[in-house]
């Protein structure tokens, strides 16, 4: 069967681009029919200041949120990164695969360091070689298929990189994966500035949809939204990159709508073909305000029910971080011995 590798870093509440861009792929198609595993990778975490209770809370609600959006125990191994020791001991030789200039060239780093030098702050070098970890994680399980949003996309591909790098110096250990993607809602933007990504760490909130928001709070910030100037409904990305986001957001929840299911969603309408049924912006936000809630009202329902019973998210983490362990273990000691350490045993 396909092996299938995805996560998310709890370094914030999970959003609306979060879930279409990643989750509600692996909820409706990827852990149907392959082998999949969901992480939380609380390691990528530390990579940027943190407070620890708040990195607690945010790594069990990130993993109860993918319950709640669907995934299913029984269906896929769901289990928080700093569990299987392998994605540490991994990451390691990653780094020893890697280059510093393949690392300096990544466009997260480059733009959370000049975020962060430009506020006095200082980087933490597990920053700069976040990608070996993530290459790790991927290629730990002999990952076939990798599905994330668009804004993953180099890190997905240096993990390619390494991996050939890797066998090509060592012998065959490791699958080289591929990244797949959305078809709408790769890359949701921020509703107030729809020229950046909507991003869960991000400090401004009121163009950041979460998950777990009140109804009204989704409604108020969908209606707010930024829109460009003019007033003619039309798709084009570069042009009007509000309106066009809300298109985008639109389609995909119908989208998902129709594929609630867990069938495809093929009677979705793609955002050009939507642009040609709105005449006015106000319209188009409304349609796109209740959409977006009714998507959002089963999972906060879902995860209000999961809050109430921690036992069992914990024992869904336990026989995950179990499961995975035993994936990993046997690639990563092949890895240590195919370069030249001494095994153990
Ligand atoms: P993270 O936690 O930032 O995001 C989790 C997933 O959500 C997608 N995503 C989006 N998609 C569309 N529009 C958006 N605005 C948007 N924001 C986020 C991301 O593409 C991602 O798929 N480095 C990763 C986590 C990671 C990982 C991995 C992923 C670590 N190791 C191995 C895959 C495989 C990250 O920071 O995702």
């Amino acid at each position: 069967r396909r092996r299938i590798f995805s996560g998310v870093k709890p370094t914030g509440h999970l959003t609306l681009g979060n879930y279409l861009g990643a989750v509600r792929r692996w909820v409706q198609e990827d852990q149907h029919g392959a082998d999949a595993l969901f992480s939380v990778v609380d390691l990528h975490a530390l990579t940027v200041e943190h407070d620890p209770a708040r990195l607690r809370r945010l790594s069990r609600q990130a993993a109860t949120l993918m319950l709640a959006s669907g995934l299913d125990p029984d269906r896929c191994t769901l289990f928080v990164q700093s569990h299987v020791d392998e994605h540490a001991r991994l990451s390691y030789l990653m780094e020893c695969t890697a280059t510093d200039g393949e690392m300096r060239r990544m466009i997260q780093y480059k733009e959370k360091t000049a975020r962060e030098r430009a506020g006095g702050g200082s980087v933490r070098l597990s920053l700069l070689t976040y990608p070996a970890l993530m290459a790790a994680d991927i290629l730990a399980y002999g990952t076939d298929e990798v599905p994330v949003g668009d804004d993953q996309a180099q890190h997905v591909e240096l993990a390619r990189v390494l991996a050939q790098r890797f066998n090509q110096r060592y012998g065959a250990v490791f699958t080289v994966p591929r990244m797949t993607r959305p078809p709408v809602a790769a890359r949701v933007m921020d509703l107030q500035d729809p020229t950046s990504k909507m991003g869960k760490s991000h400090a401004e909130t009121a163009g950041i949809v979460y998950l777990l928001d009140e109804e009204d709070t989704v409604r108020r910030k969908v209606m707010r939204a930024v829109t460009d100037s003019g007033s003619e409904v039309v798709y084009d990305r570069e042009a009007q990159p509000g309106v066009a986001n809300l298109l985008e957001i639109l389609a995909a929840c119908m989208d998902g709508l129709d594929g609630a299911d867990g069938t495809d969603g093929t009677d979705g309408k793609a955002p050009e073909e939507l642009a040609g049924e709105y005449s006015s912006y106000g319209a188009l936000k409304k349609d796109t305000a209740e959409a977006v809630v009714e998507l959002l009202r089963p999972i906060r329902a879902r995860h209000a029910e999961l809050c109430a019973d921690p036992s069992y998210v914990d024992g869904v983490l336990r026989a995950g971080a179990e499961r995975a362990r035993g994936l990993a273990r046997p690639r990563v000691d092949a890895a240590y011995e195919a370069v030249g350490l001494l095994p153990s045993a």
